[in-house]
């Protein structure tokens, strides 16, 4: 595969052709150029909360255990035996005194060091085969791990999210309840699809009861952009007092990414319409407010990073979202639900109430992309334009992903 050649044949101001989206070789290539280059969303510090948890995620095949040690610290390391080889820990989660190889019972100690290798009479140095450490942020709650060598400076992201995601409080948060999804699609259409709400009329129709991205500032009606002005006025006057602010303040969805600046994280708050308190059913709050909110309305925030995370985060709850790349037509998404630590099911919150706005929407989604897939598998599929007041994101996230292979 001439990767330069192939990636020369996208047409500006237009999708991307089949090839993109199911050549084995090309994902091969992303794996490297993106998945194995950048910084990914591993988890929820709170997921990990005691010294032993841990949790595994495959990113392309390459498998990565995240583990709080005994000194409190979260630690990534390759999830890989220094003896042969062998996967070491094969749960989503878990928890462990060692990390015991189930092979030949090579024993590894919460920080990853080699304790034992017993059997080995020839003398082995234990210190040169710990575990392969990864590079590990944990900011405002939220684990980032990267499969680089040389990881990319992660300064920016810890000053963007972890203002952002304060108020949220995602250090005292617990997760409710987690969806794992497998979506046959390309992660890239997944991508495509979270930067535009063009099909939130036609597909979300709970979704866009609460937010107002489906219209923009082009083609909206006076009473829209009415009713946008005024919930805008209303949350800026009343949030201040809660230290927040409307970061966007406009129709449509933020501009994200910015390919010039290789923006690849973002975070903003919105406002909900009017009579909305959570993204939930009927806008009613689901759950007790989290982190140092003191109101419901706060509208939502929104964070998001690529290739592989996003967020939207309510008073009383937050939606997370994580991906990881199966195979050139598959995507593994798990959906979390987060509640504030305290928060008891049955008594504070119950999943009736809680899980079906996102996880019906979540639904709706990748039901798209898997029909979305198997239209541009056919060779009937030739890319068509992209509207620039519609699907501007779409672009972006294009032409960001152009420069990334092409770096
Ligand atoms: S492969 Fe792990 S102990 Fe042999
Ligand atoms: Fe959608």
């Amino acid at each position: 595969m001439d990767l330069d050649a192939l990636l020369a044949t996208r047409r500006d101001g237009y999708g991307m052709p089949r090839d993109f989206y199911r050549t084995p070789p090309l994902y091969d290539a992303e794996l490297a150029h993106i998945w194995h280059a950048g910084w990914l969303f591993a988890g929820f510090a709170c997921e990990i909360a005691q010294p032993g948890d841990y949790i595994t995620l495959s990113v392309g095949g390459s498998s990565v255990l995240v583990m709080r040690d005994d000194e409190g610290s979260v630690r990534a390391f390759h999830n890989v035996c220094r003896h042969r080889g062998t996967m070491l820990c094969r749960a989503d989660a878990g928890h462990v005194r060692a990390i015991v190889c189930p092979y030949h019972s090579w024993t590894y100690s919460r920080a990853g060091e080699l304790v034992n290798c017993q059997g080995m009479h020839e003398g082995v140095d234990k210190s040169a085969l710990g575990l392969k450490p990864l590079a590990t942020e944990v900011i405002a709650g939220l684990v980032y791990v990267s499969l680089a060598a040389e990881p990319p400076d992660a300064r920016p992201l810890r000053d963007a999210f972890g203002i952002a995601a304060a108020p949220q409080g995602f250090e005292r948060a617990k997760i409710a309840k987690v969806v794992d999804y497998d979506v046959a699609a390309n992660w890239k259409l997944v991508w495509e699809n979270n930067r535009e709400c063009y099909h939130c009329v036609r597909c979300h129709p709970q979704y866009v009861k609460a937010n107002f991205d489906v219209y923009d500032e082009a083609t909206a009606s006076p009473a829209i952009r009415e009713k946008m002005a005024a919930a805008v006025a209303r949350a800026q006057s009343k949030w201040a007092a809660q230290g927040i602010a409307v970061t966007h303040a406009h129709g449509g969805l933020a501009t994200f990414p910015d390919p010039e600046r290789n923006l690849w994280f973002a975070a903003d708050r919105t406002v909900l319409a009017e009579g909305w308190q959570t993204e939930s059913m009927d806008g009613r709050r689901v759950a007790p407010l989290m982190g140092s909110y003191r109101d419901a309305d706060v509208g939502v925030l929104r964070m998001r990073s690529l290739p592989n995370f996003w967020v939207h985060a309510s008073c009383d709850h937050a939606v997370a979202a994580r991906l990881l790349p199966v195979d050139a037509r598959t995507t593994r998404v798990r959906g979390y639900w987060l509640v504030d630590q305290d928060a008891r099911e049955g008594v504070d919150y119950d999943f009736d109430t809680l899980l079906p706005f996102w996880h019906l929407t979540n639904e709706q989604d990748w039901e798209i992309c898997r029909f979305q897939q198997m239209g541009v598998d056919s060779v009937g599929y030739e890319p068509g334009p992209l509207s620039r007041v519609k699907e501007y994101n779409v672009d972006a996230f294009i032409r960001w992903y152009l420069a990334r292979m092409r770096a």
